[in-house]
């Protein structure tokens, strides 16, 4: 049974961090062989239990849960930082265009692999990511997550229509291909299937309704869309769907609103929207870097905690500007102070690192499963060398405080600071 001993940061279940500065994380075999959290707590309270065998003892080091990325396009890996007058003249001009040669099996296959390791070399553990509409390009990704046996989501996306050749899907073989995918894919290993309509006004109404009647059909299957992220974009949602009371309810007139309902942006929601989004258990996906990047909005963290509806952190990459999930804890730091200045509101680091680890693994429905360091959760976890820079290293000795120290890695960390990253193994191992 592995044991580690180092500082080890986790979850309670209301969003504290729990920080031992002296910790032990013990990791064993469920019954399936698949390695879970034993025990998590202090050296002093679990050595006499679990520390008398060999200990990987990682001295200056910090354990903390992987990172939950709960929105990211796969095949926009080479679309980061293509600058644009806003969202859709983005979509036409560069990620159209780049996703049409996700055709090729080969080439799909081949930034698959570059994907997965980037989302590993940066502490990413989980993430629910959009493919192309092109089957393929779904099937390498699940090829490479099962490869490395990590927890993903994917799916083919739908898009019927306002859409250039190359990337516009059919609509009846569209619904085909999701549904053998759902059977070739969901619930193998660790990988789930995500029906991914791409966003309202690049499906025909009957793509809507056949996704619609594949998520009542699978219901453990995820849904994943964008709404409400551009002005333009809504003002164009509302022309093709008149009858809907807003862009949000397009999505629930098609019954693509329930519980493992993911929507990237929800910035431009009103109170309507968020009671919706709260009473079907559907949740945001929050995309800071993507936002500021494409001047979409502010995500608004008061109403929605005010209404009560779930949301995550998303790196939203390419529109997003990094893998990191510090660059995006960052992010949304700024995002926070801006809607102090309104209302004061300022997010914690504490609530940051939360909402990218077991907030996100919430939101996704998968609590206790992973995004955490508690008894039973599956070990997906990273090791953080606080000393990676000569400026981490000066900062973080000075933090007095575990808010200081988170603080300090979200302002000043990047990939350098994630030293390893530990995927839950069928049988134990690691993976740089
Ligand atoms: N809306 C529809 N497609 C996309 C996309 O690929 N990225 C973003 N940010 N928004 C979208
Ligand atoms: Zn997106």
């Amino acid at each position: 049974m592995p044991v580690f001993r180092s500082a080890l940061l986790r979850f309670a279940d209301d969003g504290m961090a729990l920080f031992d500065p002296d910790g032990l994380l013990a990791v064993g075999p469920d019954a399936q062989g698949r390695q879970r959290v034993l025990a998590a707590g202090a050296w002093s309270d679990l050595a006499l239990r679990f520390g008398s065998g060999p200990v990987e003892h990682l001295p200056g080091r910090i354990i903390a849960p992987g990172f939950v990325d709960m929105h990211i396009h796969f095949p926009q890996t080479d679309v980061i930082g293509s600058p644009a007058d806003g969202l859709l003249p983005w979509l036409e001009n560069y990620t159209f265009p780049h996703e049409k040669r996700f055709v090729a099996p080969d080439y799909s296959a081949q930034v698959a692999q570059f994907f997965i390791a980037e989302l590993l070399r940066n502490g990413v553990t989980t993430a629910l990511a959009f493919a192309t509409s092109h089957p393929a390009s779904a099937q390498a990704l699940f090829v490479e997550a099962q490869h490395h046996q990590m927890r993903l989501i994917t799916g083919k996306v739908l898009q019927d229509r306002h859409s250039p050749d190359g990337v516009r899907d059919d609509t009846e073989q569209s619904l085909i291909d999701t549904e053998a995918l759902i059977q070739r894919w969901h619930g193998v290993d660790r990988l789930g299937y995500a029906i991914t309509p791409r966003f309202a006004p690049t499906s025909t109404p009957e793509q809507l309704r056949g996704a619609g009647e594949l998520a009542a059909r699978y219901p453990g299957v995820w849904i994943q869309s964008h709404v409400a992220e551009n002005l333009d974009e809504i003002r164009w949602a509302h022309e093709l769907f008149p009858a809907s009371r807003s862009y949000l309810s397009v999505y629930d007139d098609f019954g693509l609103l329930r519980e493992r309902a993911v929507y990237a942006h929800c910035i431009h929601l009103d109170e309507h929207d968020r009671a919706l989004m709260r009473d079907t258990g559907a949740v945001a996906a929050v995309s800071p870097t993507s936002n500021l990047f494409l001047g979409s909005g502010f995500f608004d963290y008061a109403e929605a905690d005010r209404v009560g509806m779930g949301y995550g952190l998303a790196s939203d990459v390419g529109g997003g500007t990094s893998f990191s999930p510090f660059h995006t804890m960052l992010a949304a730091y700024y995002v926070g102070r801006e809607g102090q200045a309104k209302r004061g509101l300022s997010l914690s680091p504490q609530h940051l690192w939360w909402q990218h680890t077991a907030g996100a693994a919430r939101a996704l429905g998968l609590a206790g499963v992973v995004g955490n360091l508690q008894p039973g959760c599956e070990a997906d976890f990273i090791v953080l060398n606080p000393q990676a820079t000569p400026l981490l290293a000066r900062r973080t000795a000075q933090a007095g405080s575990i808010d200081e120290l988170l603080f300090a890695m979200i302002v000043l960390g990047d990939d350098r600071l994630v030293e390893k990253t530990v995927i839950s193994q069928a049988k134990y191992g690691s993976c740089a």
